[in-house]
């Protein structure tokens, strides 16, 4: 419940490694959600979002857990470890929690690919 009252880690990342986003095609919301990358961990995250209170909460979870992970832990992060870390959420609210964790995993492969340049 904290998390839908006070979300963790919003606004813009100007200077960001990794970008990604991701649009949930049910309700039409959609997110954004930045990283910064340090020796193959994730030093800071943040993201915007538009989207429902269980797509905020699901964000700010995920930002959480995505710092100090390296990036092989955080691909590993899934809406259903997501959705545990909150207690679980109601499973008309299941889809929402996709956004955050398909977010995340969008940006670790753009920062892959900009490295690979
Ligand atoms: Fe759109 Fe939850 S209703 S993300």
């Amino acid at each position: 419940m904290d998390h839908f009252e006070n979300p963790r880690n919003v606004g813009e990342m100007k200077d960001a490694d990794g970008v990604g986003e991701e649009g949930n095609p049910t309700c039409g919301d959609a997110m954004k959600l930045y990283i910064k990358v340090e020796d193959d961990k994730i030093t800071d995250a943040k993201f915007q979002t538009f989207g429902c209170g269980a797509a905020i909460a699901v964000s700010s979870m995920v930002t959480e857990m995505a710092k100090d992970k390296t990036l092989d832990e955080a691909m590993a992060i899934t809406k259903e470890s997501v959705a545990e870390a909150l207690d679980g959420l109601p499973p008309q609210k299941m889809h929402c929690s996709n956004l955050g964790a398909d977010a995340l995993h969008k940006a670790i492969e753009d920062y892959r690919s900009r490295k690979e340049k």
